[in-house]
């Protein structure tokens, strides 16, 4: 049984509002040549959207530096927290505004990135932020807006979406039109090496779920699939490497890869109850993104090995270096795959369960998880309340090799 209505209303926005990529620079001085194509293409007062850890580290002396020898007025916004609420960009906004600033350049992770492009909308918009929240609701171009992302994961470098959160509701409000999509952004091997091991692992495993999710997706197109399917290989390649060894640059910068092309192909052809799942657990344990998509990846892997086969197939004889996979059925082909995602998970240390989960609270999850799948994602197969709450058992006990029903 597919969700038709959810999968027709998606494959029209991803067809009419198709999102475009943004430019991209790579490697060590990365954020020095987005910064040189800011100033080339005329905006020299930037409002530079950062969180306080990396400006009192030092991290980006060098870029402020190099503007401000451009001649560049530099105004600095550092007040970004993780989850970012309606007061930070709020914050943002009275900055650039104060300062009639002419671009946003925000560095940092999906946090400083989601408020910055909120920051870019409002700053030229006659709506008020609330007014902004919601689908297709940016009603003026943004200020031009470039992105160099401290993490590997978000992939929101290449969305077109924010999450802001609203701590009057509780809730997250989502912020989704194409023109969220950066101008340019810079993977600096150089900031991007800073980020420690746990979250290597985390941020990683998140980009490797957007990129299943949209490889798998009913709403898949051609450049998704290829888009995905890179993304894929690139993450198993790399992400043990730029885990175990953080300052090996080359890793660093092809996790990143992987993880700005996973966000291409997510941000067209949606994602899948990993992340209807996962947003739940986090709403009600705060437990980091990441973390929980990459203890969820493979229960939901084993949840749709019925219905995509073919798909976990094509995949494993993409990563398969053997010539036997062309003798194997795509049911043991889909088993290896999933097999091969139980040995990244456990090359980078990410643990078989959540000892935070409570049963009491696995009704309101499988409740809210299935509203937004229902409501947001093209998934290769429905779940019902027993499949969510199965799997939410099996993340409590530590069982990856979950059955269903
Ligand atoms: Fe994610």
């Amino acid at each position: 049984m597919f969700n038709t209505a959810i999968t027709i209303a998606l494959r029209a926005l991803s067809t009419f509002y198709a999102p475009q990529k943004p430019l991209v620079f790579s490697g060590a001085g990365a954020a020095q040549k987005l910064a040189d194509l800011m100033i080339r293409s005329g905006q020299k007062r930037p409002l530079l959207v950062t969180d306080s850890f990396l400006l009192k580290n030092g991290m980006l002396n060098e870029l402020i530096s190099f503007l401000e020898n451009e001649g560049c007025t530099v105004t600095i916004f550092d007040g970004i927290i993780p989850n970012p609420t309606f007061a930070v960009v709020e914050a943002g906004l009275k900055a650039s505004r104060e300062n009639s600033c002419d671009a946003v350049f925000a560095v940092g992770g999906g946090s400083a990135i989601d408020a910055a492009k909120v920051i870019a909308s409002a700053s030229t918009s006659h709506k008020t932020l609330t007014q902004l929240t919601g689908i297709l609701k940016v009603d003026r171009p943004l200020l031009p807006f470039y992105v160099v992302p401290t993490t590997s994961g978000t992939g929101s470098e290449a969305t077109n979406a924010a999450v802001i959160s609203d701590t009057q509701t509780h809730k997250k409000k989502f912020f989704v039109d194409p023109k969220y999509i950066p101008i340019a952004t810079a993977f600096d091997t150089g900031l991007l090496k800073s980020l420690p091991a746990p979250m290597t692992a985390a941020t990683g495993m998140d980009a490797l779920t957007h990129a299943i999710e949209a490889y798998t997706s009913r709403n898949r197109f051609a450049d998704t699939d290829r888009d995905a399917a890179m993304a894929i290989k690139l993450l198993f390649e790399f992400l043990p490497t730029a885990y175990a060894n953080g300052s090996d640059e080359h890793a660093r910068e092809m996790v990143a890869l992987g993880s700005f092309l996973a966000g291409c192909a997510f941000t067209k052809a949606s994602l899948g109850y990993v992340h209807a799942i996962s947003h739940q657990i986090s709403a009600h344990y705060n437990t980091p993104h990441g973390l929980a998509n990459a203890i969820l990846l493979p229960r939901v892997l084993r949840f749709n090995k019925t219905t995509c086969a073919e798909r976990f197939a094509s995949l494993e004889r993409m990563l398969s270096d053997s010539d036997e996979t062309y003798n194997l059925s795509a049911t043991d082909l889909s088993d290896r795959f999933i097999a091969r995602v139980d040995a990244l998970a456990e090359m980078v240390d990410i643990p078989v369960n959540l000892n935070d989960l409570q049963p009491q609270d696995y009704r309101s999850i499988a409740k809210d998880a299935l509203a937004e799948a229902r409501t947001s994602y093209a998934v290769p197969r429905v779940m019902n309340r027993n499949h969510v709450e199965t799997i939410l058992e099996s993340v409590s006990s530590g069982s990856r090799d979950v059955t269903f029903a």
